[in-house]
């Protein structure tokens, strides 16, 4: 199969507790390989458009004030299927009904600080990468 792209975002719970390396080993050895990464401080602009579709969600003004309040790592993956290879590795939203092996059952605090997003379809994942990166700035 043709390797494909997508988006992924390591969250301030785990920058603030020093994960971004384990988070990114777990992706590796999952198959996927960082052909772009960048560490920022989300604007609330930012956070606000890309979780657009979250708008009316009880959950949206929490989601964007957690997504601001600390540096984030945002990346591009390439691999194999890499959108659903990266959802297994995620694990559930919910960290409570993540599998063991996963990224959000091993780091994530709640369903809010769950360490990690991913894109869910091959298209969010091309929208998703072109909200932040250029693509002079991905290099497979
Ligand atoms: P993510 O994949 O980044 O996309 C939307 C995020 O909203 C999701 O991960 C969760 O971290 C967050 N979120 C917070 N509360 C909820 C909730 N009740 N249901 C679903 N997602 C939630």
């Amino acid at each position: 199969m043709a390797a494909t792209r997508t988006f992924s975002i390591i969250k301030p719970d785990a920058t603030r507790r020093n994960l971004t390396g384990a988070v990114t080993k777990m992706l590796e050895e999952a198959g996927l390989r960082v052909v772009a990464s960048k560490r920022i401080r989300m604007t609330r602009e930012q956070a606000e458009g890309f979780y657009g579709v979250h708008r009316e969600r009880p959950f949206f003004n929490d989601l964007v004030a957690f997504m601001t309040s600390g540096p984030v790592v945002v990346q591009v993956l390439e691999g194999d299927n890499a959108v659903q290879r990266n959802r297994d590795v995620m694990g559930a939203t919910n960290p409570a009904q993540a599998a063991e092996g996963t990224i959000r059952k091993a780091y994530a605090e709640s369903i809010e600080a769950n360490s990690v997003h991913g894109s869910d379809s091959d298209e969010n994942a091309r929208i998703e990468i072109d909200f932040f990166f250029r693509e002079e700035e991905i290099v497979g």
